[in-house]
């Protein structure tokens, strides 16, 4: 006696075959899966279109404004057209203009004792914005400044 194996489906039923014309093969299913994970792997990294500091700020302040700068070593926050800044004074002439946005992925970067800490994975950098340890990373971005004394106005470029 003989044993006969059954046939697939697509084998015993054409109409099947025909009906599934519009399935992905298990091969492009895989694919497509593949990407869509690191599509969502990509997207919780933080890479969003804004989750970087901008190239310029293009922007005035007056210091008296902002009293953490009335002396040398001060620390400002502000938020500078848009921007999230910690301007520092480093001189009576002299300022800092560092973004807040990690270089790492995007944390939020507070000032502390030693110069500035990131929130997110605790990226250190010193009071220029250097990065110094923890979470590897590159140094905070620095726009540049000028500072006019005898009106009291800081540009931020
Ligand atoms: S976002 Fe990761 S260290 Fe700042």
């Amino acid at each position: 006696m003989s044993q006969s194996i059954p046939a697939t489906t697509s084998q015993a039923n054409p109409d099947a075959l025909a009906a599934c014309e519009g399935c992905l093969s298990r091969r492009a299913f895989v694919s497509q899966a593949v990407l869509a994970a690191a599509a969502a792997a990509l997207a919780a990294c933080g890479g969003g279109a804004d989750a970087t500091a901008p190239s310029t700020i293009g922007a005035t302040i007056r210091v008296s404004d902002y009293p953490a700068l009335a002396n040398v070593g001060g620390v400002a926050l502000a938020s500078v057209n848009g921007a999230s800044l910690a301007i520092v004074r480093t001189s009576t002439t002299q300022f800092l203009a560092l973004s807040r946005v990690c270089p790492h992925e995007a944390g939020r970067i507070d000032p502390v004792s030693s110069g500035f800490l990131c929130q997110k994975h605790g990226a250190r950098f010193d009071a220029t914005g250097t990065w110094t340890g923890g979470q590897r990373t590159s140094s905070m971005r620095a726009y540049p400044t000028s500072y006019d004394a005898s009106t009291g106005v800081l540009s931020i470029g």
